[in-house]
């Protein structure tokens, strides 16, 4: 049977973290028999070790299914309806399967059925909130959304954020809830918050169990009933959406395209409407999900493609392709996403500086929304400074970091970024780094960033919940009641009470229960001093950070108290003082004490003491010198590590 885009579904699974995606996906792979029973491993489609480990999906993943079918639809759906191929007739014998585009045919009680063979193009995508740049690219490529929601948890925060993405791109919905089986599932409650959110009836939502394979057959037949056909036209110029690439050290940038309009063969020449760079196609190919080769893609097609470019910039996620010489008008793209969070990274020995280069330039490649810069810290050397989406993202690249590279890192904890208005000239700054700040007496106005928040409670954690928040300097907006046990606040607070500890404490109060989304909203005015740190008099730059007026005497004594349990004596006494504006607001004093490392080695063995005192000299190599203080980097560590 051949594929028309009329036998094209495309569509992806979105939800709240761990609602069951990737498990579902696993079913829907077996059901289709695009991945062998005996090569099947629970979720499947986490492609990267790091996913699969830590049980979380982080890149969306594409993947191509086969399935046949008999349908029952309606009238007005079927063919002949929009305008071709002849009027129904009873279901002739012998003849179960006609083609779908041209010869629609009824069964026996003169029910409209077609039996087809469609091609399934499913895209995987993360839950959570980090990574939903991922969600947002995944939406712009497919017609519709399976909307999952774990039905021991009932709708999350994250799956109202997803759901919103998904209605603003006009998306159809199938409304699934999952883990029926589960002896906590509350699934009648479940599917009437699912429903009263759709405005839907009840048996719209389809009852799943991933895990035990109940009903999957249903969300197949939802997907194919519900979800339109792509509507593109094959006969068009080219225009193909880049929703994601990837890099291969051989092969060069692997461009993942949704085909809108045209075609597309291997030798062709194409170009990238907004970066302008020309190429000519190595190989085309779809999703098995492994990448396979194929002779062409068509508009309604979601593939990939080897374009031979050796630098991701020229072949941008959100770039429109289309056949050197044509024209036509780009594709809407993407918001370039916006770090919310900023780290430095060191290497602990200073000669790996050039494989950290190396590993981010790497990372960067298959991670559009990691973004980086040089930094160097007398104390810390050379390193980078880099944005990230959230603290998760931030802990997932410097992970790989690690295991992909044998990197031993410094990671100072996580920051925002500021916004500095000077004074004359009058100009506005985005700062992270406390050495990026401009002295006290040039700044005219220092903002904050503040985020919309939205939290979902059982409603008997509330008051414990406005405890909470109450405590992150942010302003309550209002909340509705979703069902009598379930409520939804919306909240503003500045993005730095959020961003470090509060989802955990959050999770504490709610018994885990509570959810959490946000957005970025504005800037708001912070009174905002830098914060710098005296040992012995000189000021290391390592330790300084931006911190607020009111919290800097805390943060100032904390930081000092931890210097001084982790710096080693030193040979004469040291002072360790937090400054601000050059006025000391808290200090601590290190005593003088010399360390004999050979004290208890009596009697006459020299060579053992020589040796003692030979590992000393090496560990002094590894100390940063300081006016007369020498801080090993372990301190550095100590000190900045989140
Ligand atoms: P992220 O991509 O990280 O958001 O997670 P996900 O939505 O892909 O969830 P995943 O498939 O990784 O499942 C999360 C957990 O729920 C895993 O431990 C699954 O085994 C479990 N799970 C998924 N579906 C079911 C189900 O139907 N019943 C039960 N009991 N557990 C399930």
């Amino acid at each position: 049977m051949s594929i028309t885009s009329q036998n094209i579904r495309n569509f992806c699974i979105i939800s709240h973290i761990d609602a069951g995606k990737s498990t579902l996906a696993d079913r829907l792979l077996e059901l289709t028999g695009t991945v062998e029973k005996r090569k099947m491993r629970a979720q499947f489609l986490d492609m990267m070790d790091l996913e699969r480990e830590k049980g979380i999906t982080i890149k969306l993943q594409p993947v191509r299914m086969e399935y046949e079918t008999d349908l029952r639809v309606a009238l007005s759906d079927m063919p002949f309806a929009k305008g071709h191929a002849s009027r129904p007739r009873p279901f002739a014998e012998g003849k179960r399967s006609w083609s779908l585009d041209t010869r629609p045919y009824c069964d026996s009680q003169w029910q409209p059925l077609r039996h087809a063979l469609y091609t399934l193009n499913l895209i995987d995508t993360p839950g959570h909130v980090d990574f939903s740049y991922e969600v947002s690219r995944s939406l712009a490529a497919v017609e519709g959304a399976v909307l999952l929601v774990d039905a021991s948890q009932g709708v999350q925060a994250q799956t109202l954020a997803n759901l919103h993405l998904a209605q603003e791109q006009n998306l159809a919905i199938i409304p699934v809830v999952n883990k029926i089986d589960l002896a906590q599932a509350r699934t009648e409650e479940t599917v009437k918050e699912i429903s009263q959110l759709l405005d839907i009836n009840q048996d719209e939502v389809i009852r799943i169990s991933a895990k035990k394979g109940t009903n999957i057959e249903k969300v197949l037949e939802a997907v194919v009933r519900k979800i339109p056909s792509p509507s593109g036209q094959s006969d068009s110029p080219l225009r193909a959406l880049i929703f994601d690439s990837k890099y291969d050290s051989y092969q060069g940038v692997i461009a993942y395209i949704r085909v809108v309009d045209g075609r597309i063969r291997k030798g062709e020449q194409i170009i990238t409407l907004a970066s302008n760079a020309s190429t000519e196609v190595k190989e085309v190919g779809v999703f098995k999900p492994q990448l396979t080769k194929a002779d062409l893609l068509q508009a309604g097609q979601i593939g990939y493609l080897v374009t031979g470019l050796k630098e991701v910039i020229q072949c941008r996620v959100g770039d429109t392709i289309t056949n050197e010489g044509k024209s036509p008008k780009p594709l809407p793209g993407y918001h370039e996403p916006k770090p919310m969070v900023f780290a430095s990274f060191y290497p602990t020995d200073a000669d790996d500086y050039d494989l950290l280069k190396d590993g981010l330039a790497k990372l960067k490649l298959n991670d559009a929304s990691l973004q980086y810069e040089p930094e160097s810290t007398q104390g810390l050397g050379r390193g980078f400074r880099g944005g990230f989406l959230g603290t998760l993202h931030l802990e997932i690249v410097s992970e790989r970091l690690k295991r992909e590279y044998g990197l031993n890192l410094v990671i100072s904890s996580p920051t925002v970024s500021y916004q500095v208005i000077t004074k004359s000239p009058e100009k506005e700054l985005a700062v992270s780094s406390p050495a990026d700040l401009p002295e006290v007496n040039k700044i005219k106005e220092t903002k904050e960033p503040w985020l919309d928040l939205e939290i979902i409670t059982p409603s008997q954690y509330l008051g414990r919940l406005m405890e909470l928040l109450n405590q992150t300097r942010g302003q309550y907006q209002e909340s509705q009641y979703l069902t009598p046990e379930r409520v939804l606040i919306k909240y503003q607070a500045p993005l730095n009470e959020i961003i470090i500890d509060f989802y955990d404490k959050l999770k504490n109060t709610t018994a885990g229960y509570a959810s959490m989304s946000y957005q970025l909203k504005d800037y708001q005015p912070a009174d905002l001093v830098k914060l710098d740190i005296l040992v012995a008099g000189q000021k290391v730059e390592a330790f300084s950070r931006i911190v607020h007026r009111d919290k800097a005497y805390q943060e100032g004594k904390a930081l000092v108290k931890k210097l001084k349990e982790v710096m080693p004596a030193q040979l004469f006494a040291v002072s360790l003082q937090a400054v601000v504006a050059g006025r000391i607001i808290a200090r601590e004093n290190i005593k003088a004490w010399r360390k004999d490392v050979t004290g208890y080695l009596y009697g006459g063995d020299y060579s053992r003491k020589r040796k003692l005192l030979e590992k000393q000299k090496r560990g002094k190599k590894k100390m940063k010198q300081f006016g007369q203080v020498n801080i090993p980097e372990e301190v550095f560590l100590k000190v900045l590590r989140k």
